[in-house]
């Protein structure tokens, strides 16, 4: 494996990373065990949702799209990391025969997503069996295939610099979560989620950036300039199934309800559930300060076309 200079990998090893893996690695039934969620208050925060400005929403109402901002939250984290196994498998086949810790670190980070993945499932019917309904859901079989498979369309680094992201924004998820005091804290069961998936995420940042440093030094500056342009084209992607999650959530709002809301109103409503989704995916992920040093050491230009400067 060649040496990369880059500031970012510094202090971090694979054996390392291992370590910490096994240290703290945690079962989905562990998390669960017979736990439910508190369906009389709101479940995540509500810097998540957005929503309290609009007047003709009441507090029950308002309580409901909360719940249904964290069904979304789970359903989509769990199928954007169905890409992640396929995708490390590609650094494993090519460092083969590299250090065993490197090869260890790459398969524990596969297999913890493919937990994850449970994590979220289990998240999901806990969820419709807490709040006793149905939950809209974006993604089918046949969704998660499109949308997995373009995604491994895109080169490896653009690839891991979203990743990367995703990671880095599931750090500041849960940090909300414990954070955000404006009213009644979020669901304790939901907590331990988001800190769970965070406690294993904080590991595959640093193997993620370890990787990121093996791609960049095969490229010159206009290669990284431009996974930059991928890094969008991929972001892109994720916002169709953001668009796609918010009219479930519309869909099922109505249903659950049983409101019949005016045209402005749903105007309205869709508008903030969108912004509010947007802001929880790409804006924390892409300003985490980490995410930004990372971009801006590769590639000042590249980093400018995702706004960091
Ligand atoms: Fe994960
Ligand atoms: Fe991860």
């Amino acid at each position: 494996m060649t040496t990369t200079n880059y500031e970012f990998t510094r202090g971090i090893d694979y054996s390392a990373i291992v370590a910490t893996s096994e240290r703290v690695a945690w079962t989905v039934n562990e998390i669960f065990h017979d736990r439910r969620f508190d369906t009389t208050k709101r479940i995540v925060p509500d810097s998540w949702v957005r929503t309290r400005h609009l007047a003709f929403l009441n507090e029950r109402e308002q309580r409901t799209l909360n719940h249904l901002r964290a069904f979304s939250y789970v359903h989509l984290f769990g199928n954007y990391e169905e890409f992640i196994p396929i995708h490390l498998t590609g650094f494993a086949r090519q460092d083969w025969h590299a250090d065993r810790a490197h090869l260890r670190a790459l398969l524990r980070f596969g297999e913890e997503e493919m937990k994850h993945q449970q994590l979220f499932l289990r998240a999901e019917a806990i969820l419709e069996e807490s709040c006793g309904h149905a939950f809209g859901r974006y993604f089918d079989k046949d969704r998660l295939t499109a949308f997995t498979a373009a995604t491994l369309a895109y080169a490896p680094l653009p690839r891991s610099l979203i990743l990367l992201a995703l990671e880095w924004g599931s750090q500041r998820h849960y940090v909300d979560s414990v954070r955000d005091h404006s009213g009644d804290s979020s669901d304790p069961l939901y907590v331990d989620i988001l800190k769970y998936h965070w406690i294993e995420e904080n590991q595959h940042t640093k193997t993620g950036v370890l990787e990121i440093a093996q791609l960049a030094v095969d490229l010159s500056s206009d290669e990284i300039s431009e996974a930059f342009d991928q890094v969008q084209g991929i972001a892109g992607l994720v916002d169709k199934t953001l668009i796609g999650q918010v009219h479930q959530e519309l869909a099922t709002f109505q249903t659950v309800t049983g409101r019949t809301l005016a045209e402005a109103e749903v105007t309205a409503l869709s508008e903030a559930l969108y912004q509010s989704m947007r802001a929880i995916w790409a804006e924390v992920a892409l300003t985490h300060p980490n995410f930004k040093r990372v971009a801006l050491e590769l590639s000042k230009e590249g980093a400018t076309k995702l706004g960091i400067a």
